[in-house]
């Protein structure tokens, strides 16, 4: 999507659907500006008898016959003083939604001086690319969805261009992950991962290794590669670097997990535990990969970032895991595989250990780990665990910036003896309760002293059952805003 900005009045600009944000009040003087479009007093009177208040998520459209622009979408932003970032990107997916059906190009008209507006256009147009995606890729008849394809941006000085200069690279990073996610299981695998991968890397300059089974036993990677075993399919251990050009000031290390798809294993997963979704338990890399897309376009000055992916399929054979099987990864702990569906955090272990030996000075991992967190949360949160202040600043700055919403989650130390094996260090899952937490503390063993770390738990947020805010239904490459906007600071 093009995405221009000018200065020009309303009745002067040319497009296809033009899109009014209103705040309550006199809606007839907000209107004024329409000056020439329409007949504004019919336009008042129209809105008036539909109860038009301009309350958020109020919205009129008007269509046209061969006249520019053609469809008219006036959008309620609610009360002046408590208008917010949110209510922008709010009126901005509900209005490009509506444009769908439409093509050419939408103008979008909001409040701006009441916003910093370095903030407020990169906001609105992201929202507005990102909510009218669609992935057609795996219908026979994939017809093009019509749906505009250039943004203006209505009233904002021309200069102001470079302010939302990283939106295209950032929300390709988004629609990136939302393609992997959204991509089957028996089309994503982890080599089709990796393949991905790499074509992302050679496409951004991006260095690239990826380490196969034998060179994951080299490193004693005991604990990803017993998940591995009940599979037909090669694991693919995926690790891009990012090298800035001048000096280095900063190293951060970015890991995700990579589950293709999550049968549990031999605890099987049964009734209610939605095993046909299992494909988004990739969700975490795809973010990965897709901040990796993303920052390597934007190409940001003095941080070297490391991707790194260990990814498989959890699935049965006659070679897979047992239940109660007892592997060591590859810091030399050992692990009691108490629970085979508690895979991630196995395959998670040695891709942190492998992130600690690089010696970066932050570690973030993004993960589909557990129920729990979805239980806790819900599907618009996702859950924070960290060992580090100020990384925990850091990240809530990131993602309030971008409006991906995290909760910060309890490290609680005494729950670690819910993590007791009779036999090994460690057993991979403890009892039900605080579940998310418990897994936490489980990757807690895999960080070496000194490193900042943090844990993303995105299993509510990596997928959306219907629309959600400004994400369409499926996958909704949660995290590759906030990575992005943390990795670039
Ligand atoms: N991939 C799942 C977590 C998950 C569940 C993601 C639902 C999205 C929606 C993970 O591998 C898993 O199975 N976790 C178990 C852990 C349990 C066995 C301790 C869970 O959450 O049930
Ligand atoms: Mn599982
Ligand atoms: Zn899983």
């Amino acid at each position: 999507m093009k995405i221009t900005v000018n200065q020009k009045s309303l009745s002067e600009w040319s497009g296809q659907v033009l899109v009014i944000g209103l705040v309550e009040g006199s809606i007839e003087n907000q209107l004024k500006n329409l000056d020439g479009i329409c007949d504004l007093k019919s336009l008042a009177l129209y809105a008036k008898a539909r109860d038009f208040s301009a309350k958020p998520g109020e919205i009129i459209k008007l269509d046209f016959l061969n006249s520019s622009p053609e469809k008219l979408i006036l959008i309620g932003l609610g009360k002046v003083e408590e208008l917010s970032i949110n209510n922008l990107r709010e009126g901005a997916c509900l209005a490009s939604r509506s444009s769908i059906g439409s093509t050419g190009k939408i103008g979008v008209f909001f409040p701006w001086e009441a916003f910093e507006l370095s903030v407020a256009a990169k906001a609105v147009a992201e929202s507005i690319r990102l909510s009218i995606f669609k992935d057609l890729r795996f219908n026979s008849d994939p017809k093009q969805q019509r749906s505009p394809q250039e943004l203006d941006l209505i009233g904002i000085p021309e200069d102001a261009i470079h302010f939302i200069s990283q939106v295209d690279p950032i929300c390709s990073g988004v629609e990136l992950a939302r393609e992997l996610v959204g991509a089957p299981p028996n089309d994503l695998t982890p080599s089709t991962l990796a393949n991905k991968a790499i074509e992302t890397a050679k496409e951004f300059n991006l260095d690239y290794k990826i380490l196969e089974r034998l060179d994951c036993e080299a490193q004693g990677m005991g604990a990803y590669l017993a998940v591995a075993k009940g599979s037909d399919l090669d694991p693919k251990f995926i690790h891009l670097t990012y090298k800035p050009k001048g000096a280095i000031k900063r190293r951060i290390a970015i890991v995700g997990k990579g589950l293709t798809f999550d049968s549990g294993g031999y605890n099987l997963k049964v009734g209610a535990s939605q095993i046909e979704m299992m494909k988004y338990d990739m969700g975490g890399s795809a973010s990965v990969i897709g901040a990796a897309r993303a920052i390597g376009e934007i190409a940001p000055i003095g941080t070297e970032i490391h991707f790194i992916v260990a990814s498989c399929e959890n699935m049965v054979n006659g070679s897979a895991v047992h239940p109660g099987d007892i592997v060591t990864a590859s810091n030399g702990k050992t692990i009691e595989i108490n629970n085979t569906d508690a895979e991630g955090r196995l395959t998670l272990a040695d891709a942190l250990v492998y992130a600690c030996k690089l010696k970066p000075d932050s570690i973030v991992d993004l993960a589909t780990l557990t129920g729990a967190c979805v239980i806790a949360l819900g599907e618009e949160i996702a859950g924070l665990w960290v060992n580090d202040d100020d990384l925990a600043n850091e990240l809530e700055k990131a993602s309030s910036s971008c409006g991906e919403k995290l909760w910060r989650m309890p490290l609680q130390k005494s729950y670690k003896e819910g993590l007791k094996s009779m036999l090994a260090d460690i057993k991979n899952t403890g009892p039900r309760a605080g579940g998310s937490i418990t897994a936490a503390l489980f990757l807690t063993e895999f960080i070496d002293d000194g490193i900042s770390w943090a844990h993303l738990d995105i299993a509510g947020t990596c997928w959306a059952d219907k629309d959600r805010g400004l994400d369409p239904a499926g996958a909704t490459g949660f995290g590759v805003r906030t990575l992005v906007s943390w990795a670039c600071q």
